[in-house]
Parts: C-alpha cells; structure tokens; sequence
C-alpha cells in the first residue's frame, strides 16, 4: 500500500480534483466530507482510474467526529501521512447586515476544522518522527479583503498557524505546507461578480499542489501571477489600498459617504 493521504472537503471542487490528483502520484486517498453521495462517486471515479480511496463523513467543525472519521481511515488504509486541511466555506459580510454568527460560522469551518484535524493525526506522525501538514489557504489572507471579512480573516488565520507549526515541526520530521490559491473554477466562487483574475482549474491547480506536497514546499502561492499581483498588493500603502478595494463593495451596498 502506497502513503495515505487524508483530504477534508473532498466531495467537490479543490478536493476532489486532488484525489484523482494524489492517487495518480501513488497514494492511496482518504476522503472526508458531509456529502456521503459525492463522496462516493469521487472514490469510485477514483477507484475506477486504478487508485485506493476510502471515504468517512464528517463535518469539520465537529471535533469528535472528525477525529473517528480520520481513525476510520487510517484504521482501513493505515496511518495518515499527508493531511490536506482543505474544507472551506465563503460568505460575504455586508457592513448594513453584518451578524456574527457568519463571521463565527465561517471560522469555525476554514480555521476551527483545520485544528481539529491536526490534533487528530498530529500524535501519529510525532510517534513516527514523520508526516506533511497541508493547508489549502488563500491568497485572501493575505490582506483583508473588502465584504470577504471573515474569509480573509479565517485564511489569514490558517496561514500564520501553519507558519508557527511548520517552524516547530520540521526539525521533528513534519513538514507543514501552506497553499495560496488564487481563484479557482469551482462552487465556490460561482457567485462572486467581481473580476477573478489569473482564474485556474482545480484540475490545473492540483496538479500544482501535487507537486508542491512531493517537494515539501513550506508555503506554495499559486498561480506566480497572483503571487506577484499579491507581492505588489502587500506593499500598497494604506490609502491606496482602500481606495482600490473599495470598487470592490457593490453600490447598493456602501450607504451614506461621510467623508
Ligand atoms: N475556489 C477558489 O477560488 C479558492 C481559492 C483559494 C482557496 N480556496 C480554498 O480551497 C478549499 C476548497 O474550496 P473549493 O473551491 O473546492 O470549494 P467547493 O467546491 O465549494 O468545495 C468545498 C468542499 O468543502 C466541503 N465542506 C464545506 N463545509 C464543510 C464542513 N463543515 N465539513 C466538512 N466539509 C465541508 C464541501 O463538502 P460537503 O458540502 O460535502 O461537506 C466540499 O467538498 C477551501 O478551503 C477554499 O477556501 C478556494
């Protein structure tokens, strides 16, 4: 049996792309999601295609019940050597109508699911001295984005703690991985009306990714377009920034100027 690697979110889009992805790369997928259905159909295409894959619903933000869903995993296709925390969720957050429970809701997905999956295999790969710890971030986090608040706010959040972990645990075997997408043709972003530049497959970008886990990249931006559309972005000082941005917040969405 080749390395298992275990993929949250991986009934659609960015996850499922990366299952057909890892399988071709020999490793045999384990499959998380709440869409039992998907799931299915993802590990049969997967299986169809001469790979090994084996599913386990979960919501992610249930601590208890995704930490059985990766044991049920490892338990048929042994323990876990790569974790792709990559379940996400979006929503915009308008200044008018703004509710924290969105704001929560989206945290406790994009950042929340992403702890409780490493808790659940970090015990194995520090026993076995190895492992890789990947996280499909985004760009989003690297600057606040305008009516994306609380998504940029729970990348931002997923970046910085992959960084913290990466420093502690590479020395000990494990490597973390942090990817940055830029946008990506899925579910995801069908509504968003705003310009989506540099716009990949989660085909293309899988197998990008792919190539980023086998070379145990710490922190893979992708594509270099976004990247470098992101270094300059970084950069803007704030006047700038806020002023580009705020083309971004629909008219009917900006109320009275008081400025
Ligand atoms: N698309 C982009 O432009 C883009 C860019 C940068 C980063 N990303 C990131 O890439 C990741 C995948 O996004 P995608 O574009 O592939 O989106 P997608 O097509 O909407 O797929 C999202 C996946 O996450 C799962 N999911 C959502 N909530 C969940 C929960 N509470 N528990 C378990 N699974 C959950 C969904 O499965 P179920 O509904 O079956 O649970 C689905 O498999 C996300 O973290 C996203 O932020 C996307």
């Amino acid at each position: 049996m080749g390395y298992h690697a275990i993929i949250t979110g991986a009934s659609a889009g960015i996850g499922a792309a990366l299952a057909h992805e890892l399988s071709r790369h020999g490793y045999s997928v384990g499959l998380i999601a709440r869409r039992a259905d998907k799931l299915d159909e993802v590990a049969a295409s997967v299986r169809a295609s001469g790979g090994q894959a084996a599913v386990a619903t979960a919501d992610v933000t249930d601590r208890e019940g995704l930490a059985a869903a990766i044991a049920s995993l490892e338990a048929e296709q042994g323990p876990c050597e790569v974790l792709v925390c990559n379940a996400g969720v979006i929503g915009l957050q308008y200044a008018d109508t703004f509710n924290a429970e969105d704001v929560v809701h989206i945290m406790n997905v994009n950042f929340n699911g992403c702890v409780y999956g490493v808790e659940a295999v970090l015990p194995g790969m520090l026993a076995r001295g190895r492992g890789q710890l990947v996280a499909i971030s985004s760009v989003a986090g690297m600057r606040g984005l305008p009516t994306w608040s609380a998504y940029s706010a729970s990348k931002s959040a997923v970046s910085t703690f992959w960084e913290s972990l990466r420093v502690e645990l590479k020395p000990r075997g494990i490597q973390c991985t942090t990817v940055q997408p830029g946008f990506i043709d899925t579910d995801l972003v069908k509504g968003n009306k705003n310009p989506m530049p540099f716009l990949l497959s989660p085909e293309e970008l899988s197998r990008r990714v792919a190539g980023a886990i086998q070379r145990r990249d710490g922190e893979f931006t992708v594509p270099w377009q976004m990247e470098g559309l992101m270094w300059l972005t970084r950069r803007l000082p704030n006047w700038l920034y806020d002023r580009v941005m705020y083309s971004n917040v629909p008219k009917s969405r900006r109320g009275p100027r008081k400025e």
